[in-house]
């Protein structure tokens, strides 16, 4: 296993010894930051397990970005170094969450310990978080913007968890390309180890994505579909639930073993439907298999995609024809969501003051909770017209 370690600056002294036992810990990349600010930049974009970083060279502003990092990234180690036994220093890294405090420069007898004690934390280090399944049995109805744009509020409404967004339709691809990312490793690397997979495997395939959330690609090999069975689906859903607060799923349109296995693991299913016959004939078929499954109601959401004003049926008609209560409705709004896709993000981030952006927040918290904080203009959308009109150029 490969753990990539981040020096900030001179962290552990002139001597090279101590960083060669770093290897010996699994730490096989060793990046050296020039200052503090570089290393964040480190962490935000790459998969950081071990963060060594000079406490006494810190202001405020930097203990308090310190302390929000090594919260959000709850798997990275931080070691803070002083050049001596500094109380008031070390009562600051204590209070930014850090647990191994060492004076510089560093000497093995005293890195080896620490670096034995932090592996031991993050070993019994496990949440036992949720997973959300997004499914239609309907092609193109938006499981796919719904299931990005979930996970993304999730981590809006929890600036402290770590959201996680699965790829399950074999082959994908589509959420590789609203996220415009390119991942190195995906599903189909866990399938073939899956009897070792574990916290440190499943993080080392999952790419960086949007703010707090980590993508697990599908593989877009036609061949690779086989090898993602039910067993695989159901293993890396129980290891995504002991890593991640959130679990974000898009599952494929055919209810196959391998989307069965993710609707039983799930905690609740996103039942997405358009208010339009064919998609409604769908939804009540799916629904009438879920019961059949035993699926308990509780577990069941019914989500309206594309609601417009000009949709021939109601809610309240569509409620009765599925024998079943609409959960959450999301507004039409192609316009933002195409400009999202174009641009490689989710709409929660890239258009935050749209009114589909506050209803994929509003969403995200009637499924997981935390702090919904309502945009400027109260979701009304209005903000970015007004902007648009009064810096626009004139000729
Ligand atoms: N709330 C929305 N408002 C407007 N357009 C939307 C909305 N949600 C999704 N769309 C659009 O609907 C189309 C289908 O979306 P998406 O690819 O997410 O659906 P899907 O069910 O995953 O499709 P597929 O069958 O290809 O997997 C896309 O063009 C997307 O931009
Ligand atoms: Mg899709």
């Amino acid at each position: 296993m490969t753990r990539l370690a981040v020096i900030v600056a001179d962290a552990m002294g002139p001597d090279t010894g101590p960083a060669q036992a770093l290897q010996r810990f699994g730490y096989t990349q060793v990046q050296q930051a020039r200052a503090f600010d570089d290393a964040i930049d480190a962490i935000t974009n790459e998969h950081v397990d071990l963060l060594i970083v000079p406490i006494d060279g810190l202001d405020d502003a930097g203990i308090a970005t310190l302390e929000r990092v090594a919260r959000r990234e709850r798997h990275m180690g931080v070691i803070a170094t002083s050049p001596r036994q500094d109380p008031e220093l070390m009562l600051r890294a204590m209070r930014a969450g850090i647990q191994e405090f060492l004076v510089r420069p560093l000497s093995l007898t005293d890195l080896v310990p620490s670096l034995e004690r932090l592996h031991r934390r993050a070993d019994s280090r496990e949440v036992n978080g949720q997973v959300f399944a997004i499914f239609s049995a309907k092609g193109g109805v938006g499981t796919t913007t719904t299931a990005l744009n979930l996970a993304s509020a999730l981590a809006s409404n929890h600036p402290d968890a770590k959201v996680a967004i699965a790829d399950l339709t074999v082959p994908g691809g589509d959420l590789a390309i609203l996220l415009n990312a390119h991942p190195t490793y995906d599903l189909g690397e866990l399938s073939s180890k899956i009897e070792r997979l574990d916290a440190e495997l499943l993080n080392s395939v999952m790419t960086p994505a949007a703010d707090g959330v980590w993508f697990l690609a599908a593989p877009d090999r036609p061949d690779a579909a086989d090898a993602v069975d039910a067993g695989v689906v159901a293993a890396i859903l129980a290891q995504m639930r002991g890593s991640f607060a959130f679990s974000v799923i898009d599952c494929e349109h055919q209810l196959n073993d391998r989307t069965l296995a993710a609707l039983d693991n799930a905690d609740r299913i996103v039942l997405l439907t358009e208010l339009k016959v064919p998609s409604l004939r769908a939804a009540q078929r799916t629904l009438g298999i879920f019961r059949r499954l035993g699926y308990p109601n509780e577990k069941l959401c019914v989500v309206v995609n594309r609601l417009q004003s000009g949709d021939v049926v109601s809610p309240a008609e569509a409620s009765q024809v599925l024998k079943a209560d609409i959960f959450f409705k999301l507004p039409n709004e192609y316009r933002t969501v195409s400009e999202a896709s174009t641009k490689g993000e989710p709409v929660v981030q890239s258009h935050p003051d749209s009114k589909l952006s506050w209803a994929y927040l509003q969403l995200a918290h009637k499924l997981g909770g935390g702090t919904l904080s309502a945009p400027s203009d109260g979701g009304n959308g209005s903000r970015s017209v007004l902007r648009q009109i009064f810096t626009r150029k004139r000729n």
